[in-house]
């Protein structure tokens, strides 16, 4: 899955993150040039000799022709030589000679026309206490640890280091100093163990399944953990193993739950089992991304392993939850069946989100979660599709693979494969499931595959659903209706816009809602939207209002054709739709359309109106059983979701009228609201120790918005004294993270007589922390979204904070990353915002590219913003693409960001 001071570093490292840039121009690669492999690699053994400062890595490479292709040639081998030193390559024990049998350039290694069968071995020697790229083998804490996604395994050996070269890795020895490094593990099985001389220990493991070189891992540490067995539905009993750093074996438990819970899951939905007998999970401190599949041997991010309730919040649990099945659902979607090649990325990560969002759906509240998802998609990856980064889901080109682990990728790929089951329904989608896996386990494939299996399952044509993977950007639908009294007929008229010519294949969910009693009258249908206008005509007995893209059918911006937006049938949507996504969707635009009206500032006695109604009817809990769902129609659209409702992005003035209805809100609702937060701290109080099931979850959300809307009320000395007593004894009885972070976030903003409150709990919050690295991120993370006017000053301070590094990615994103997302104090006018992460990212690309990449792509969207603005920070991106060395991930994003 994918995620977000300076310490001192070796020369190495500095070297070997910048090296390749400075020895070759970055090269783009397209989609069409794929060409199979003349010779694969089928079969791998290897040997690590891990020593402190030096690992030798020796492998033998069984080489055979591919059938499928003709010629033979030479065999090129992928090799990063910045991070790995060739020290010998030979075929049958005969060294090969340079220039004759064997050529070596900055990143391969060419073996001039091997013969069938050739068994070929090398031994090169690599440092992973210097990787500070965190890809390949490197350390981390206690332990060594790899990642090789997209093209990591290339910084440990020579390899064909593309997904299309499955091969059978029969044994991987593991050999370290036993007390210090007592655990080894590798993909697979385990098939021998033992002691050597000098205290040194090693461990074989051999993997039955062929997989591309991707999925390798190995992990060798000083680590605790947990086990468990699971039994699959045909009686396998696997066994579970979740690993970490020894003082964190405490916060396992509901990682190895989540576990159970998905493999039983995958079971019960896809009839999927596990296929190995072992599963294990490592969690590691450093790293790039969220966590990695690894065929029987995951490796995650600490942030989505450990977890209690003292410090993690109810979001962490979820994430924990969520990013536990992504990398188990993997298993079957992406690992039985992988990728053909890097552009078919969204393949295995769209349909494995979809997954895991099915999955966290089930096992709380389905509703709850797509409105989650949605306005994820909506602050993210509509943002990235209106940038300089907007790409299709499967890409064109790239010039490194780790810039494209995209927003739109991953969610609107998930978007678009759960616009399949929308289409085919539930029972088709799974009929297209089965075909795909009986006709493609084991293999490589490409998203065309994927259509084409769900097609013919179902026997449909879809031929012009297939446009929505080359098409960038956010399509829009536009949508008129009229109502016919003489012949009863209601017709709803959509058109559609999009980067593609040929009109897109749009599954609209649509209802209708007699305008009179306030029924339903038209239950949900999906409407095939082909072309790019279209009317479809409904026979109804009045009038009515239509509740369109239910469920949010497609990712796609709906708008009325007219431009202005009907708020009366909003109101009505908000209280009546008996689509709880819809019911929630049209309170949203109302509280947009009041918010935009004030920044322009025409505000309209009647939208207010219509904004209040609809908050106190919410607030009194009509229609909604459900604690999150009333919290989040409680909640104001994001600053970021709103950004992307303007052509010019003007931050500070979308703060300021966010701000401004939310407190007429507040105001107007202050002792109902006030009163809804007592009878909630009643509620939560009896609801006793702490669960995170979706009621107590629900129970502290809503509970929480009431804390922010009570706190927003601070204007006045006597107000900021009443916000800052409140918060800091929703802080000090706060009965677990959630709560804590609740009151914090708000503290964190105050000022005036809430001053003391804030500084006494931020200390409080950092001591009781006690060096705990993820509750220490937290409490970087609410000061860097601080609503205070020195905030970016206090953010430069806190890059001098001893606990603060840039070496660790979490570490470096709690602070930095997070700063970025603070609106008005990053696009500050002065500039000063942009300057500081200009600077920043110069120290930050010579330790880790992939981190490096993503922070600039705070930049990039310089172009949406008015010219003073957009200026400041396209210097900033001028500087950086100047800069030499430079990497190639930050290189391709600053690049692209200026053409
Ligand atoms: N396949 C992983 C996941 O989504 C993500 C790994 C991405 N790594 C990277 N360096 N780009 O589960
Ligand atoms: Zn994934």
């Amino acid at each position: 899955a994918e995620s977000f001071s300076t310490t001192s570093t070796t020369s190495t490292a500095l070297n070997s993150a910048v090296a390749e840039s400075e020895t070759t121009a970055p090269v783009e690669v397209f989609r069409t040039d794929y060409k199979p492999l003349p010779h694969l690699v089928t079969k791998i053994n290897m040997d690590f000799v891990i020593e402190n400062g030096k690992t030798t890595v020796t492998s033998e490479l069984f080489i055979e022709p591919n059938s499928s292709v003709e010629g033979g040639g030479d065999l090129v081998l992928d090799g990063d030589e910045s991070c790995v030193k060739l020290m010998s390559v030979s075929i049958d024990g005969k060294e090969l000679e340079k220039g004759k049998e064997y050529d070596l350039e900055p990143q391969k290694m060419i073996i001039k026309s091997p013969a069938p069968g050739t068994v070929l071995k090398t031994v090169v020697e690599i440092v992973p206490e210097e990787n500070t790229q965190l890809s390949g083998l490197y350390k981390s804490g206690p332990m060594y640890c790899s990642q090789c996604e997209a093209m990591g395994f290339r910084r440990i050996t020579y390899y064909p280091d593309r997904p299309d070269n499955m091969a059978v890795f029969e044994n991987i020895r593991l050999e370290a100093d036993e007390k210090d490094y007592p655990v080894l593990l590798s993909n697979g099985n385990l098939v021998d163990s033992g002691k050597l001389e000098n205290g040194r220990h090693f461990a074989s493991w051999s993997d039955p399944f062929p997989k591309p070189s991707y999925l390798f891992a190995a992990v060798v540490g000083n680590l605790g953990y947990i086990e468990d067995t699971y039994t699959t539905t045909s009686g396998r009993e696997v066994k579970l193993g979740v690993y970490s750093e020894k003082e964190n074996v405490d916060k396992l438990h509901y990682a190895m739950d989540s576990l159970k819970r998905s493999m039983k899951w995958d079971e019960d939905k896809f009839g999927l089992e596990y296929d190995l007998d072992l599963y294990n999970i490592v969690a590691v401190e450093s790293f790039n991304m969220g966590a990695m599949e690894n065929k029987g041997l995951n490796v995650f991010n600490t942030a989505y392993v450990l977890a209690d309730k003292d410090t993690a919040s109810d979001a962490d649990f979820e994430r924990v939850e969520g990013v536990i099945g992504h990398e188990y659902f993997h298993n079957w979607t992406g690992n039985r069946v992988t990728c053909r090649d890097w552009f078919q990325l969204t393949l295995k990560e769209g349909l494995t989100v979809f997954r895991d969002q099915e999955f966290s759906g089930d096992m709380n509240s389905n509703a709850v979660k797509r409105i989650e998802d949605v306005r994820m998609v909506r602050a993210r990856q509509f943002a990235e599709d209106a940038g300089p980064m907007a790409h299709p889901i499967r890409p064109e080109s790239y010039i490194s693979m780790d810039n494209f682990y995209t927003a739109t990728v991953y969610v609107k790929g998930a978007e678009v494969i759960r616009m399949y089951n929308t289409l085919l329904g539930t029972e088709g989608f799974r009929k297209g499931m089965d075909l795909y896996f009986e006709r493609h386990d084991g293999t490589g494939v490409t998203c065309d595959d994927f259509l084409q299996a769900m097609a013919d399952a179902n026997d449909v044509d879809l031929s012009q659903f297939s446009l929505w993977y080359s098409t960038p950007g956010t399509p829009t639908v536009k949508y008129s209706s009229a109502y016919d009294a003489s012949t009863g007929v209601f017709s709803l008229t959509l058109e559609q816009e999009s980067k593609s010519d040929k009109p897109l294949h749009i599954p609209v969910s649509v209802g209708l809602m007699d305008k009179e009693s306030g029924e339903e009258v038209v239950p949900t249908t999906v409407l095939d939207l082909k072309e790019s206008k279209q009317t479809f005509e409904f026979n109804v007995k009045g009038d009515v209002v239509p509740s369109i893209l239910r469920d949010f059918s497609a990712p796609v911006k709906l708008m009325p054709d007219s431009g202005a937006v009907d708020e009366e049938a909003l109101a009505f949507l908000a209280a009546e739709d008996t689509d709880g996504f819809n019911r929630w969707e049209a309170g949203q635009r109302l509280y947009t359309s009041s918010i935009f009206q004030n920044m322009n500032g025409k505000e309209s006695e009647k939208t207010l109106q219509y904004v209040f109604d609809a908050f106190e009817r919410t607030l009194k809990g009509e229609k909604l059983d459900d604690y999150s769902i009333q919290a989040y129609a409680l909640l104001l659209p994001t600053e970021a979701t709103l950004s992307e409702e303007m052509e010019i992005i003007d931050p500070t003035a979308i703060h300021k009228a966010r701000g401004a209805v939310k407190q007429k809100i507040a105001r107007k609702f202050q002792n109902e609201i006030s009163a809804k937060y007592e009878e909630l701290s009643g509620l939560v109080e009896a609801d006793g120790e702490l669960s995170v099931d979706a009621k107590s979850i629900g129970l502290r959300r809503l509970r929480n918005v009431m804390l922010e809307y009570l706190c927003s009320i601070k204007e006045t000395p006597e107000e900021q004294k009443a916000a800052a007593e409140l918060a800091k004894k929703h802080f000090e009885n706060a009965s677990g993270m959630t709560d804590k972070m609740a009151a914090l976030s708000a503290l964190a903003s105050m000022e005036g007589k809430g001053t003391e409150a804030r500084d006494w709990a931020l200390q409080k919050f950092y001591d009781d922390a006690d060096g705990y690295s993820l509750v220490v991120d937290k409490w970087f993370s609410v000061q860097a979204l601080a609503n205070l006017p020195d905030v970016l000053d206090r953010v430069k301070k806190l890059t001098k904070h001893p606990d603060f590094t840039l070496e660790v990615p979490n570490r470096c994103r709690s602070l930095v990353s997070v700063f970025t997302m603070n609106a008005p104090a990053f696009h500050n006018p002065s500039g000063e915002g942009y300057k500081f992460i200009g600077e920043l990212l110069v120290e930050l690309d010579k330790l880790n590219p992939q981190v490096s990449s993503r922070l600039a792509s705070s930049l990039i969207r310089w172009r949406r913003y008015d010219e003073k603005l957009g200026a400041l920070m396209k210097a900033e991106l001028e500087k950086l693409k100047a800069m030499k060395p430079i990497s190639e991930d930050l290189y391709e994003i600053v690049s692209k960001a200026l053409d």
